[in-house]
């Protein structure tokens, strides 16, 4: 055979297409019929050659069918896929003592003396996934995560994009063997990645590890391709023959063999040895290119791991020494109220820049209003920050014997974005404005709340339209969308020579908002987005009142008895009825519901009567249904909006307190347990009777 190198490309091309065209039919016979049609030796020489050839011209690979599944298209969903040995979890030691405790815990167990010889592995414990490894024959042939330790998703496809992954084992390999290790991004991959995510209009990642996580776990690994996701091994799952006798000579294999080893690991022979290890990693680790949130002791000897055996979830033979949260002393300059999409009012430490563990720190969080109590901080004082774990840092205290801040602070009763009153209610920890509708902060979240699939529907009205239109002025409260129309036509640039727009789409867009300018009172009450208002609340708030102007009329009164008609429903308690009454207390809210009505109805559309429910006029008004199986003459959706328009409760489950269980075709264990429970049970022809056709 010639050898790979000296392939021209023209025959690299031809040989590569017999081998793929080989392989496939002998994948066929082998999964297919079951019959193989060579030996395992002639297969795995076939794929070996296939591989060398793509490594050497890789503008084959990414045309094979065979090989990196890159550039696929995304999958369903990842498939599962079942450990052969469990992905454990480690024992944690957060001081000098725990460690003490875990050597002499393992030299009781095997009955070593005080003074035997006990080595260990001493490893930094990076911050990323584990992810397990399996080959066959050499190669490559699956990668999975961890899952729960028993059962992990299968990220084969996406693995194959890692640069630092072997395809094949270099030298002697066993038949099977599983490495384990970390998937992880360094620091510097991941800046970059979040100023690309951020450029490209995309929410950042929070720190590396949601990063890695967030890349691995893409169901496209075309994504995963273009993410900087490096590997590190370290551990061995499944294997047909012992790789080493000792965990340091597993190490060197893994080397060998073409993975990126730690260099750092340490071979330490007593706890001494491993202490010191651990407190110069820590020193180090501000300058470290990953995160490391640890230091791993792994007894050496394999022979004594195989004996020490695991116990839970994790092995005796292993225990992660953490590092404690990595704080520094700085002045809180002041602190800044920040709103979030649902209204929340979040304190926002404003720093003076310092270095907490290799990161510049400028803003930490202070959680909300009891914790600034709690902590007793003022702006002026000395305090300590913390990264631990996120790169959210937080607010620890106030640095005991330094200089104070003049005053304690007082939290605002108002929206800093819009001035509307900021709430908090009792028993709640966070305070929220009330702005709603208008606060600016959470405007564009709420505007996409109501043009969403069950609100009012607007089709061509995406994500990235709503933030177009918002930061082109042409958007800001809900009105706004049902002037978009009469608006563009006054507009010197008029939105269909806008990228991404054009004729076409916006006269789709137009139209499709005239259709929608007409709406029922259910989905109308949802698509205000009132906190704690969701589908089934609208819906049973629409059937109660009715009409809009009968719902406005309860709310705005604001009286007692409106709040006590409001808990008198199905559901709703007295926080969800406070939430509603604050919406409309305030008049800004109320401005903007007028204008949105007034919006819809010039374009000859308006808010449609929900029907009420009389609680005494049908059959099943406040009865508990259940249905199973499949119904002939409606989809069970259907059925199930039927019944709820009666007045009935539909539940998903039978008990006690179920009414009807309405029993369609091949029904299984809901049916007998209806039968069980002695609960009354209705055919589809039966329950169609009792409810009027
Ligand atoms: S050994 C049975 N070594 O830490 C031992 N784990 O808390 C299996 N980790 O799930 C793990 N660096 O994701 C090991 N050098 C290292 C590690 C390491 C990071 C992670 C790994 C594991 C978790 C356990």
């Amino acid at each position: 055979m010639i050898p790979v190198a000296s392939l021209t490309p023209f025959e690299a091309r031809i040989e590569h297409g017999e081998l793929v065209e080989r392989i496939i039919r002998w994948d066929r016979a082998y999964h297919g019929a079951d019959a193989p049609e060579v030996t395992d030796d002639v297969y795995d020489a076939a794929r070996r050659r296939l591989a060398e050839i793509e490594t050497a011209f890789p503008e084959l690979a990414a045309k094979s069918p065979l090989a990196a599944k890159v550039g696929a298209a995304p999958a369903e969903g990842f498939g599962k896929v079942a450990h052969r040995v469990p992905m454990l979890s480690l024992d944690n030691a957060f001081a000098p003592e725990d460690v003490a405790e875990f050597d002499a815990k393992v030299r009781r167990f095997l009955g070593l003396g005080p003074d035997a010889v006990l080595a260990f592995v001493a490893e930094p414990k990076i911050d990323g996934l584990s992810i397990n490894l399996r080959y066959e024959g050499g190669e490559f042939v699956q990668a999975a995560t961890r899952g729960d330790g028993a059962e992990g998703e299968d990220v084969t496809a996406n693995l194959l994009t890692l640069a630092d992954l072997p395809r094949r084992l270099a030298g002697e390999a066993p038949a099977v063997i599983e490495i384990r290790g970390e998937v992880y991004m360094t620091k510097a991959d991941f800046l970059a990645l979040n100023a690309r995510q951020e450029e490209a209009g995309d929410k950042p990642f929070a720190n590396p590890r949601n990063a890695a996580a967030g890349s691995l776990r893409q169901l496209d690994p075309r994504v995963t391709a273009g993410r900087p996701l490096s590997l590190f091994a370290y551990a061995m799952g499944e294997a047909s023959e012992p790789p080493a006798a000792s965990h340091w000579g597993f190490l060197e294999r893994l080397a060998a063999w073409g993975f990126k080893v730690n260099p750092l690991s340490r071979r330490c022979a007593s706890v001494d040895e491993v202490l010191e290890f651990h407190d110069e990693m820590a020193s180090r680790r501000a300058v470290l290119p990953y995160d490391i949130d640890g230091i791993v002791y792994k007894v050496d000897d394999i022979e004594l791991q195989r004996r020490l055996g695991m116990v839970s979830r994790s092995p005796r033979w292993a225990i992660a020494h953490k590092f404690p949260a990595e704080q520094a002393v700085t002045l809180l300059e002041r602190i800044e109220i920040q709103v979030g999409r649902t209204g929340a009012l979040t304190p926002v430490a404003h720093l003076t820049p310092v270095n907490v563990g290799g990161v510049v720190v400028a803003r930490a969080t202070l959680h909300n209003e009891d914790e600034i109590t709690r902590k007793g901080v003022r702006v002026g004082d000395t305090v300590i920050v913390q990264r631990a774990g996120d790169v959210i840092p937080q607010v620890v205290g106030v640095a005991p014997g330094t200089p104070r801040g003049p005053e304690d602070y007082t939290f605002r009763d108002t929206c800093p974005v819009c001035g509307a009153h900021a709430v908090r209610p009792e028993g709640e920890v966070i305070r929220r404005c009330t702005g709603g509708l208008t606060c600016e902060a959470q405007a564009k979240e709420r505007l996409r709340h109501l043009v969403s699939r069950n609100a009012f529907d607007i089709e061509g009205l995406g994500d990235k339209n709503i933030e177009f239109l918002w930061d082109k002025g042409y958007v800001r409260q809900p009105a706004d969308i049902f002037r978009l129309e009469e608006v563009d036509r006054d507009r010197l640039q008029k939105l269909e020579n806008f990228d991404g727009w054009g004729r076409r789409s916006t006269a789709k867009l137009f139209e499709s908002i005239r259709a929608r300018a007409t709406i029922g009172l259910e989905r109308f009450i949802y698509a205000l987005g009132i906190r704690q208002i969701g589908e089934a609340t609208a819906k049973r708030l629409g059937r109660h009142y009715g009409t809009l102007e009968q719902w406005r009329e309860a709310m705005q009164s604001g009286s007692d008895e409106a709040s006590a008609e409001l808990t008198s429903i199905e559901d709703i308690g007295p926080a969800v009825a406070k939430d509603l009454l604050d919406f409309f207390a305030e008049d800004h809210n109320r401005a903007a519901l007028d204008a949105l009505v007034a919006a819809m109805a010039a374009l000859g559309g308006g808010v449609e009567a929900a029907k009420r429910i009389d609680a005494s006029a049908s059959a099943i008004a406040g009865k508990a249904v259940v249905f199973t199986g499949t119904l002939t003459t409606m989809t069970r959706p259907e059925a199930k909006a039927r019944a709820e328009a009666l007045g009935a409760k539909v539940v998903g489950s039978v008990s006690k307190k179920t009414d009807y269980v309405v029993v369609g075709a091949d029904a299984g264990s809901k049916a007998a347990e209806a039968e069980r429970l002695g609960v009354a049970i209705l055919s589809e022809q039966e329950w169609l009777a009792l409810v009027g056709g």
